[in-house]
């Protein structure tokens, strides 16, 4: 697969990261469902053989359980695989609930947990997952800086980040990568925050490309009712609950046609429109088992003609007018 260099780092990303929220199961506030370890670990074994070079996961995701199981995965490739993980969302024993907390204190004692159950000696970017803290944003991002000298952390990131966050944590240490969401459902990313990136060498490795799976024309109103209720997307996603939802439903009927004109998938296609951003390194995409990335993994690979772009701006302003 293709790669783009992440911003002013030496790290070339493969277009397509394997993302790791899902296979943190649904035993907690942000949960995606019932979720086998054994199937996780294939799906990211297959990603990586199909010639995917990094994964990205989070401390939050499934309350230390995705990582554990990148810990597995990486176990007998550990100088093969880039690993991108996130700090900054805690939880307290007990409970399932996570909340912002970007403390020195905190954000060390992170780092080593996250070392841990990882089972690597340095992470290769670590991400402010959210800036939800934001009283101890300088103080965090400083003790992100010291482990960049103590050799625990490679680069070190930010996600859902505005302008103006970046901009405070830039002064204290260089921003190697933002982490937004961007899909054909999420657009916000392309008024500033692309721009700003490129003109300041930090990559961009955007999220969700897939919309959390709407975009992968898989989903019905009946299958979306079915999902189990530890399912977040089933009561907390707009884009799986009405009035986006049928807006949306249409909108995929429309982009098949696109997609099979090019012998391609719904899916392969909302992640190939991420990637003709030049602004954007890579996208990342989760699958809950080998099956979903093999079917993925082709758009790493593909460039949309303009044709097919001037096509999907169309729809989208369709939607658009149709939501207005
Ligand atoms: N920094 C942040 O705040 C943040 C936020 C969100 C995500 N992320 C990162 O970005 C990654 C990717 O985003 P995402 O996982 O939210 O969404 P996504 O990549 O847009 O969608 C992934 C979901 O789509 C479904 N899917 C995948 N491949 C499929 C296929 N071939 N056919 C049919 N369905 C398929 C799977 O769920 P089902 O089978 O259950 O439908 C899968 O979990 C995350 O895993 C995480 O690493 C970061």
């Amino acid at each position: 697969m293709r790669t783009r260099k992440l911003g002013y780092t030496d790290l070339h990303l493969t277009t397509m990261g394997l993302g790791t929220w899902a296979i943190g199961g649904g035993e907690w506030q942000w949960g995606w469902g019932p979720q086998d370890d054994a199937e996780s670990i294939a799906a990211l074994h297959r990603g990586l053989e199909l010639g995917i070079n990094w994964i990205d996961t989070a401390a939050a995701y499934g309350l230390g359980r995705a990582e554990e199981v990148v810990g597995k995965v990486i176990a007998d490739h550990q100088d093969e695989v880039i690993v991108a993980t996130k700090c900054g969302l805690c939880w307290d024993e007990g409970c399932t609930d996570v909340y912002g907390r970007l403390t020195g204190q905190s954000v060390r004692t992170e780092c080593e947990d996250s070392l841990r159950r990882l089972g690597v000696d340095v992470i290769d970017l670590y991400q402010v997952h959210w800036p939800h803290d934001e009283e101890h944003l300088e103080e965090g991002w400083g003790v992100i800086a010291d482990l960049i000298k103590e050799g625990k952390i490679r680069y070190a990131g930010v996600s859902n980040f505005t302008v103006e966050q970046i901009k405070r944590v830039q002064a204290i240490h260089p921003v190697a990568s933002l982490q937004p969401p961007y899909s054909m459902l999420e657009r916000g990313v392309e008024e500033e925050l692309l721009g700003y990136c490129a003109a300041n060498d930090i990559g961009v490795v955007v999220y969700s490309p897939m919309q959390t799976g709407m975009l992968t024309g898989k989903y019905t109103k009946e299958l979306i009712d079915s999902l189990p209720d530890n399912d977040w997307r089933k009561e907390s996603s707009p884009h799986f609950q009405e009035p986006g939802l049928s807006a949306n439903m249409a909108l995929v009927d429309k982009l098949r046609p696109i997609a099979e004109r090019n012998g391609k998938t719904v899916a392969q296609l909302a992640i190939a429109w991420v990637l003709r951003r030049p602004e954007v390194t890579a996208a990342i995409v989760g699958s809950r088992r080998p099956s979903q990335i093999e079917g993925t993994a082709p758009a790493g690979d593909w460039e949309l003609t303009p044709e097919d772009i001037a096509d999907i701006d169309a729809l989208l302003a369709e939607r658009e007018r149709a939501l207005s």
